[in-house]
């Protein structure tokens, strides 16, 4: 048959990850019944910090082979702070994705949704909506430094920025791709050639070059520190935002932080030639103080779902998730706790599942 079938890596991890991961295959499967495509899912239970307490390690050394060579990875949460320190935790597992599978694109929503109050004030739902692209594999988190006469009054520590053409050109390419998309056409670089005067003038040179190939999008571009204040003062100016790898980290906490809780975030790992697979997940982590009480809100796994199903290329069940999403924000009763409701994670899910069709 020519039914479309896509073959999902699921991984709960730890905490709550393990609770609103059911939630993000429930609404997945029913976007597949509904829009007639397959899900072929393979649960796995490494990276998790479980795993670690009986082997020793967060995965498998064959953690390869055994997820094989599946369209996407689904992901929920990896930490638990009590039995394995964050950076084992974190470098074990979902920074051995990001590196091995080369998802140099880290994709995140900054959307202000119904129900969740926005920190700014007077902003209503529409008001925000952008992207932040993030270079996720090079610039100023590299590994070429070091230091020299430690523990002395020599001591003298360097750590060097790094900037490929290909990994700045690439980025930039995903970026002015996706404004292209959008309805606004317009993108936003972040940079900082005024104080960091060799690499961000050269990012500055390539997405001139890069832009050139865009007649149709516009483009401007922000030193990073003001434009942090603008995404607090004029966040309704943006619509699609990149940056190196150090500035589109603030950014992409900066940006879903300006529209309310981290529960409601979701996150892309993007492979874009899909060479490799793509991870998505929620931004939120595996939140031990509420673990275990059925309270988390399931919507950043959910809406992390509809980005990879837009990934994938099922841009409508993609869209039809978001608008059961933000019908069920919009219902009081349907929400969490942390959006001042008392339904379960479970219910929440089940109510976005419904509310699709
Ligand atoms: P966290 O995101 O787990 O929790 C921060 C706060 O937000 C907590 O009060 C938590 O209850 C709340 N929260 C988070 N998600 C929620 C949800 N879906 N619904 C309702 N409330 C929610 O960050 P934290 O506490 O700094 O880290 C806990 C563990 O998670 C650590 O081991 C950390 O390394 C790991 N972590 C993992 C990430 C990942 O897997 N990508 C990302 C961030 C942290
Ligand atoms: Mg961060």
């Amino acid at each position: 048959s020519n039914t479309r079938s896509y073959s999902i890596a699921v991984i709960p991890g730890d905490g709550i990850g393990k609770e609103v991961m059911p939630e993000g295959m429930r609404v997945l499967e029913k976007a597949a019944s509904i829009f007639g495509f397959e899900i072929e899912q393979k649960w796995h239970d490494f990276a998790c910090c479980d795993y670690y307490a009986r082997h020793g390690k967060m995965m498998p050394d064959n953690w390869k082979e055994e997820i094989g060579r599946p369209d996407a990875i689904f992901f929920g949460a990896v930490g638990w702070p009590d039995t394995v320190p964050d950076h084992v935790s974190l470098w074990g597992s979902l920074l051995q994705f990001r590196r091995e599978y080369d998802q140099y694109v880290n994709l995140r929503p900054v959307r202000l949704m119904p129900g969740v109050p926005c920190p700014l004030a007077g902003r209503e739902p529409g008001d925000i909506d952008f992207w932040v692209v993030r270079e996720n594999t090079e610039g100023e988190y590299s590994s070429v430094g070091g230091i020299m006469f430690p523990n002395t009054d020599r001591e003298v520590v360097i750590q060097e920025t790094v900037m490929t053409r290909i990994g700045v050109d690439r980025v930039l390419r995903y970026a002015f791709d996706l404004a292209q998309k959008r309805e606004r056409k317009h993108l936003t670089s972040a940079t900082k050639s005024n104080g960091i005067a060799i690499t961000m003038p050269y990012w500055d040179q390539r997405v001139e070059a890069i832009g050139a190939e865009y007649p149709d999008v516009s483009h401007d571009k922000y030193h990073i520190d003001i434009l942090t204040a603008q995404f607090v003062l004029n966040p309704d100016r943006f619509d699609v935002v990149v940056g190196s790898n150090l500035f589109g980290d603030i950014l992409s906490d900066l940006g879903p932080a300006c529209t309310g809780t981290i529960g409601v975030a979701p996150s892309g790992n993007i492979n874009p030639e899909g060479i490799h697979p793509s991870l998505f997940e929620p931004v939120h982590g595996s939140a031990p103080d509420i673990a275990g009480q059925g309270i988390a809100n399931p919507v950043g796994q959910i809406w992390s779902a509809a980005m990879m199903l837009e990934h994938l290329g099922e841009a409508e069940a993609a869209a039809a998730i978001m608008r059961a999403v933000e019908q069920v924000l919009a219902t009081p009763s349907a929400r969490t706790r942390d959006l001042k409701g008392a339904a379960s994670t479970d219910a929440c899910g089940k109510a976005i599942a419904e509310a699709l069709g």
